[in-house]
């Protein structure tokens, strides 16, 4: 089948089969790797995309669903401001990354403090991640750059802490 939708802001068409995993359309059609196929089946987050405006696992949609969405991967969603500011807050809470989770975690992240910029509780920021599986860094560190991403947006875009 040939689907057409909206990838990174520009219009693309492809062919392939309908039971194409989103994850191997965006990877070896579009060469676009910073979704990782990881476990496959919905459980480690790493091949997150934005789908539709939600954070979604790109490895359980098939290429049928794919057809006229809007779809965003890290590589489009790293040339904003949002990108640059979770990059300066996981250095702020000294948080290192391998980069094999990031789309999970950075697109998650993003999602959360669009929700609620100013996220209060550690348990609540916890709940949002716990579909991310990220083999280098403690769930506490985590929290620890949403909190400092946060301030540093706030910063970004009124001057000062919310
Ligand atoms: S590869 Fe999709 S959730 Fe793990
Ligand atoms: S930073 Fe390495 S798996 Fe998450």
């Amino acid at each position: 089948m040939t689907i057409g939708f909206t990838l990174n802001h520009e219009n693309v068409t492809v062919q392939t089969a309908p039971d194409t995993r989103l994850i191997d359309l965006v990877r070896e059609r579009f060469s676009l790797i910073g979704a990782k196929a990881g476990c496959l089946t919905g459980g480690c987050g790493a091949c997150s995309v934005i789908f539709n405006r939600t954070v979604t696992k790109s490895c359980l949609i098939p290429a049928f669903r794919v057809q006229d969405s809007t779809i965003i991967t890290l590589e489009g969603f790293a040339k904003t401001d949002a990108y640059k500011d979770i990059i300066k807050g996981f250095a702020a809470a000294g948080v290192v990354t391998c980069g094999y989770c990031d789309s999970g975690k950075i697109l998650t992240m993003e999602a959360i403090l669009t929700k609620k910029p100013r996220p209060s509780s550690r348990n609540e920021i916890l709940a949002e991640l716990r579909g991310i599986r990220c083999r280098c860094t403690e769930p506490e560190s985590l929290v620890a750059a949403v909190l400092a991403i946060a301030d540093i947006r706030q910063r970004r875009l009124y001057g000062r802490r919310a």
